[in-house]
């Protein structure tokens, strides 16, 4: 019925004020214009859901890049146009970004002898999109704000739960939506509907994949390593036998397991309060690779073009994990200082993967203890103490504080006095250090 098929409340109830202002100012705009605008895509999807939806993506009716320099130059933003795409991003002072699409009549004529068929722009510029939960649009316009456009049974798919594509060349066209798929089936918890997995298996079976690039592959890849739950996506590439063309050589059995249980260690570390990784996806990638010997390691790195930085990130990780986890194991308990420096040797991104491996609850408070000594236990004396002391600055000074700092993690000293006079034992074993003590 008709007020089901216009979701505004959502709109108003599921997205943040300033985004509904971006939306209804689009609408206002096009309509001076004489277009029609529509956002579209993951937009009408995840509002259905009930999830949110911070990308905006607009198809216009029209020219879409004239709309968007009128929306920036009215509202205030920058503009940057694609000309050879019809395509535009406005920038909005608040950090906020909006894409917008030509919906390109021109293309899709029907030559005049054919009946009308009922069809728009808008229909084209859906069409050629992945599936059909995705291909959905909402109208922007005043008149009818909020009318859901849904040509190919979306939504139904959507309360079902399919993943269904909209033509059987989906795939062929573009092969990385299989990893897509993969991804959205795990993250809306949905599956492929049945000819949909029968499409995606056959252009598994004719290595559709090897035709993209690899830097597409990896972004795809990078993407379901970030979603809340990247192990289920991964059990999936290895029933899709997708997995020995994404990770040659690398064995997925072998870590499973630990692939399965990551989200909790995840969880955990989250609750200690530490800084999150920089790179989320690496924990996932250290993880699939930690058991595989670093030179076909390295390879897999070098076969997605990690940069230079990442590279040695991961290759310190892979180094270095088993040596924490061991200390944290060591029966006769190593000291924190010990830990400490081992644990200062490997990334963030492979605390996670250490976790996993740490099945009491004695080691894990442990580690837990070695990390905060490393983030949090800081000397209380400094640089300035030490001249207050009688000794001359020098190279000497930082590895005196870092004694100290060894010192008083490993229990050795407690209060700020004690620091001072380790530190002058220290320096006092420095000759030229010494002033006039
Ligand atoms: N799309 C596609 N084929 C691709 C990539 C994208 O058809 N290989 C279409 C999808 O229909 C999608 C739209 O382009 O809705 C926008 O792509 P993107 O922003 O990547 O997808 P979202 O659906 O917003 O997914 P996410 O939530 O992961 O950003």
């Amino acid at each position: 019925d008709k007020s089901d098929k216009n979701i505004r409340e959502l709109m108003y109830r599921g997205l943040s004020a300033e985004y509904v202002l971006i939306l209804e100012r689009a609408g206002e705009v096009a309509a001076r214009l004489g277009y029609k605008v529509f956002a579209a895509g993951g937009i009408v999807r995840d509002l259905l859901l009930g999830m949110e939806c911070l990308d905006i993506d607009l198809v216009v009716e029209g020219d879409g890049m004239e709309l968007a320099r009128a929306l920036s130059l009215e509202y205030g933003g920058r503009v940057r146009v694609h000309p050879k795409f019809h395509t535009a991003t406005v920038y909005f002072a608040d950090g906020r970004q909006v894409d917008v699409a030509t919906a390109r009549v021109e293309f899709y004529q029907y030559p005049a002898a054919m009946p009308q068929v009922e069809t728009s722009s808008l229909h084209q510029d859906l069409y050629r999109r992945d599936f059909t939960i995705n291909a959905m649009a909402v109208s922007l316009n005043k008149d009818d704000f909020g009318d859901v456009v849904d040509f190919f049974g979306g939504r139904e798919d959507l309360e079902r739960g399919l993943l269904r594509v909209l033509h059987n060349l989906s795939f062929i066209e573009d092969p990385t939506r299989v990893l897509r798929g993969i991804r959205f089936e795990k993250r809306y918890n949905i599956s492929f509907e049945p000819q949909t997995l029968k499409l995606a298996r056959e252009a598994v079976q004719n290595n559709m994949l090897a035709r993209v690039s690899l830097e597409r592959v990896w972004e795809e890849i990078r993407h379901l390593l970030m979603e809340p739950r990247p192990s289920l996506g991964l059990a999936r590439l290895v029933e899709l036998q997708l997995w020995e063309y994404l990770f040659p050589g690398v064995l997925y059995a072998a870590n499973k397991v630990v692939l399965d249980e990551l989200h909790l260690s995840i969880k955990v570390l989250r609750s200690w309060d530490l800084e999150e990784p920089d790179e989320p996806w690496m924990v996932y990638l250290i993880a699939i690779l930690h058991q595989t010997d670093s030179e076909k390691a390295r390879e897999i790195c070098l076969r997605y073009h990690l940069n230079k930085r990442q590279l040695e990130k991961v290759s310190a990780a892979l180094k270095g994990w088993r040596g924490v986890m061991e200390g944290l194991n060591h029966p006769e308990g190593l000291n924190t200082s010990v830990l400490a420096r081992r644990v200062m040797n490997v990334p963030r991104e492979c605390y996670p993967l250490i976790l996993a491996y740490l099945v009491n609850y004695v080691t894990r408070r442990r580690f837990r203890q070695v990390l905060t000594a490393v983030f949090y236990d800081k000397p209380s004396i400094n640089g300035k103490d030490l001249r207050a002391l009688g000794f001359k600055p020098g190279p000497a000074f930082k590895m005196a504080l870092d004694a100290v700092w060894q010192a008083r993690i490993d229990g050795l000293v407690r209060t700020k006095q004690e620091e001072l006079i380790y530190a002058k034992e220290y320096l006092s074993g420095y000759e030229g250090a010494i002033n006039d003590v």
